[in-house]
């Protein structure tokens, strides 16, 4: 847990001169590239882990960037290096090469990791506290005055949907319970920059649903938000970019939208109760699903012979919808084919 290592505030990092609400963000604006800030930086990182028995290399010179108010997705199988290249940015652990900055500062210093906000991977805490004691510890960790821990310990609670459970035991929290209560005291100091090492572990779909909600209202208030994950369709919801790692090196980096670009692949809705000839859709290479025909075309001119043909037989074609390929498909399909190169 965070709040063992010297050094490293738990959850959201604070100075108590920044404990003010809502500082100006300008004071940590420090490299702009026309309009963005850059927030994080990340230049050729690698990290080994060396022991007697063995040798990890963990990340392999791995470079991007993340601007303000972004929410960066970094994707990967197990192990492919996600939570060690989160506990770099923290300064929780050292780059064997590269460097890294979070708001123009090495993350090494104390000063970095002010309004920074950490949801660790498998984090646990101490059974006996109340959701609320552990909120007023991680707050009085951050350095906030009481007052402002009251109030945003209820703000907070109300937020993940624990305000009922707020004076529990923490024994007594679901595991998903748990996870929301990491993510208030994650954003306990109103972070700037919000780290979450897997933050939907766990949880279901509606408490997954209120972690995005949350995130997303995060956003909309300008937090620059870095969640490693591997569960892609949650990060498709949640982010503009990704970068996806595999094996410690960076496959890929790129918007969300650009990846999951709409592809060449389309639905076909006939008015209802009415059926296209099957040899017809044979001859496009279509087939029938749910309902819709589905289509993949070289090309539009190829779409529109299709749709030529159907009304020419006296169908109405009530939608035509281009199909976007899910971020899951693109992932599966990099790592493919670098594990054929
Ligand atoms: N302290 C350590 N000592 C030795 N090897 C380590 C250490 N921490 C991580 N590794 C190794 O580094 C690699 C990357 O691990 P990491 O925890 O960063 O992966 P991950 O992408 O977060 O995976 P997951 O999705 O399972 O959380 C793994 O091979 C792991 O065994
Ligand atoms: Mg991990």
């Amino acid at each position: 847990m965070v709040a063992a290592t010297p050094g490293v505030r738990a959850w959201g990092p604070s100075g108590s001169e920044n404990a003010g609400p809502n500082p100006p963000k300008a004071a940590y604006v420090v490299a702009r590239v026309g309009e963005a800030v850059t927030v994080i930086s990340v230049e050729e990182v690698s990290k080994e882990f060396r022991s007697w028995r063995r040798r990890v290399q963990a990340l392999a010179g791995v470079s991007f960037e993340v601007r303000q108010g972004e929410a960066f997705g970094l994707l990967g199988a197990n192990g492919a290096g996600k939570t060690t290249l989160v506990k770099i940015l923290l300064g929780l652990a050292h780059p064997t090469s590269g460097r890294v900055t979070v708001r123009g500062m090495e993350p090494v210093r104390a000063r970095a990791r002010r309004r920074v906000g950490y949801l660790p991977e498998g984090h646990r805490f101490p059974g006996y506290l109340s959701g609320e004691a552990a909120m007023r510890l991680f707050g009085r960790l951050a350095g906030l005055d009481e007052a402002t821990i009251g109030r945003r310990t209820r703000e907070l609670l109300a937020l993940v949907g624990l305000s009922d459970r707020g004076g529990d035991r923490i024994s007594r929290y679901s595991k998903g319970m748990t996870q929301r209560l990491g993510l208030a005291c994650a954003l306990l100091d109103e972070p700037e920059v919000l780290f979450l090492d897997e933050p939907t572990d766990g949880v279901d779909p509606v408490g997954r649903r209120h972690i995005r909600d949350v995130l997303l209202d995060a956003k909309a208030a300008g937090t620059t938000i870095f969640i490693n994950s591997h569960l892609l369709s949650e990060v498709e919801r949640t982010c503009d970019r990704v970068a996806i790692l595999h094996q410690g090196r960076l496959l890929r980096e790129a918007g969300v939208d650009d990846l999951t670009h709409p592809s060449q692949r389309f639905r076909i809705r006939l008015e209802e109760r009415q059926h296209a000839p099957l040899e017809l859709l044979a001859r496009f290479g279509a087939v029938t699903l749910d309902g819709h025909i589905e289509v993949a075309v070289p090309d539009l001119p190829t779409l529109n012979h299709l749709l030529d043909e159907l009304r020419s037989q006296r169908l109405l074609i009530a939608e035509v919808t281009p199909q976007r390929a899910a971020l899951e498909d693109v992932f599966i399909e990099l790592v493919r084919e670098e594990r054929g190169a």
